[in-house]
């Protein structure tokens, strides 16, 4: 006995023997009264000071795990019960329909699967070389020097105040009119979708989006039960005559759109077609959740307004906006910009299901914010991201014989390949070759596209971009060359 005990570095070595004795009275190898070797003899077959194991014993004490017996020594005071087994459970069999769903769609476990050295264009997070850590640091010390302790503490459902003021002025500068209006922080846009999808009533249980479109919404989509509508898009956004015919044939509870930088096309929709789309979907009485999660990755052409500000006074949209592709997605805050009451609805939901988005987390993004490193990091990271995008363009332009390439900023590109190639052929090919995308089919609503896939290319370096643009092209030539 005692043989087995492995000190580790940085963790207290008396707390690392206490919790090793504990564990041993835990598990019944040390029974009730059995005499505990002498503070001397455990420090000696340790190599630990003597004052460590006095010190882990009285903590045992403290714990009524141990007594001393004076001029004898510590006995283990605690008989622990055995571990019966309990009854075992059929967990598949008590699993209901959302986790089901949730399983099945999910990438992480059902994905592509890509190995280390690889090229990898699947992710479309930010390069975190990119990151200026030494701001954050400095946000946190700021904010922690400021409020404390109270920062530990439970916060408010609705968000930290500063952010939340914050948060509004950034979209009054957007042109939103804020009249009626109010913001709740969430975990980013994914809890904040949830949230939204959660509180709304669903008499028709049917939704319309673009197609294709964020595959983390078809998911929530089909947790939520509701069947999806895809809407085909044009260099500029959703097909108009498209979109008209759905809403004439078919009742919808609401309609998701990301007009800047959408997900996986890349494409930004027109200022026309954004009048448009409200128009029609407010003759409809439909409500719209906006996703502005990549509206600042603009890298040419002009500004274009959101949804939620060419819609007026009008309270039909609801703005789901982020900071995990402009910032930092570690620190998981989004936020809700939408009608007052609907607001109210989502406080109370959000104060049930999680109380809060993490204080420290608010907090010291707010600091971040307030002292000015946003508008210089986001300069930084567009003229990076920039460079990538444009060279990405150029090389794919060079190599990959596509039929349409889509990508008007933000930090991914949309192939379309001839009818007759599978992308995830072409993707079993490159993954022999050490290269690895996104298929295109995960983010189509209708089980279609099938020749489409998405090259993201954010933490991929340069040299790694072109070789892997090559290797993609080089493959499907190949598999052209072959008749698939
Ligand atoms: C379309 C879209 N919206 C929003 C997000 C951000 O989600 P979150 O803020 O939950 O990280 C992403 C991330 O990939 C996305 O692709």
């Amino acid at each position: 006995m005692f043989n087995d005990f492995k000190l580790m570095d940085g963790r207290p070595a008396y707390v690392q023997v206490k919790d090793y004795i504990k564990e041993l009275i835990y598990k019944g190898i040390l029974r009730s009264d059995q005499k505990l070797p002498s503070t001397r003899e455990f420090a000696a077959l340790w190599k630990l000071s003597r004052n460590t194991v006095i010190t882990a014993y009285r903590e045992l004490e403290d714990e009524g795990l141990v007594h001393s017996v004076a001029g004898k020594g510590s006995y283990v005071s605690q008989e622990v019960v055995p571990a019966a087994d309990s009854a075992r459970l059929e967990w598949k069999e008590m699993i209901g329909d959302c986790a089901r769903t949730a399983e099945k769609l999910d990438l992480m476990k059902h994905g592509v699967r890509w190995e280390k050295g690889m090229i990898s264009f699947t992710s479309i997070a930010p390069d975190e070389k990119l990151f200026d850590l030494h701001n954050v640091k400095r946000a946190f010390l700021d904010r922690m020097s400021l409020e404390g302790e109270i920062l530990l503490n439970y916060g408010y459902a609705k968000g930290y105040k500063p952010l939340i003021d914050y948060l509004l002025r950034y979209m009054e500068t957007k042109g939103v009119d804020l009249a009626g209006k109010d913001l709740l922080v969430t975990n980013g846009f994914t809890e904040g979708f949830d949230l939204v999808l959660s509180a709304m009533r669903k008499t028709h249980r049917r939704v319309l989006c673009e197609n294709p479109t964020h595959n983390t919404a078809i998911k929530l989509f089909k947790m939520h039960g509701m069947d999806i509508e895809g809407i085909s898009m044009e260099d500029d956004g959703v097909r108009l005559g498209e979109l008209e015919q759905a809403l004439a044939e078919h009742a919808f509870d609401l309609a998701y759109l990301i007009p800047s930088y959408h997900n996986p096309t890349g494409i930004v929709m027109s200022p026309e077609k954004r009048m448009e789309a409200l128009r029609l979907f407010g003759e409809y009485r439909i409500p719209i959740i906006e996703d502005g999660f990549n509206e600042e990755l603009r890298y040419s052409g002009s500004h274009v307004a959101p949804l939620i500000a060419c819609g007026g006074s009008g309270n039909n949209v609801v703005y789901i906006g982020s900071y995990s592709k402009v910032l930092f997605p570690g620190i998981r805050v989004g936020w809700v910009l939408a009608d007052r009451e609907l607001i109210d609805y989502l406080e109370s939901m959000k104060r049930a299901r999680s109380i809060h988005t993490s204080t420290l987390d608010q907090a010291v993004l707010y600091q971040y914010l307030h002292n000015g490193n946003f508008e210089k990091y986001i300069k930084r990271a567009r003229n990076a991201y920039k460079r990538k995008y444009e060279l990405a363009v150029q090389w794919c332009k060079e190599h990959i014989p596509y039929t349409r390439l889509s990508g008007d900023g933000g930090l991914h590109l949309f192939i379309e390949l001839n009818d007759s190639l599978s992308a995830r052929g072409v993707l079993d090919a490159c993954v022999r070759r050490g290269v690895v995308f996104t298929p295109g089919d995960i983010f189509h609503t209708d089980g279609f596209g099938s020749n489409t896939f998405r090259l993201g290319f954010s933490r991929v370096s340069e040299e790694e971009l072109e070789k892997g643009i090559a290797t993609i092209g080089e493959t499907v030539r190949q598999l052209m060359r072959e008749g698939f």
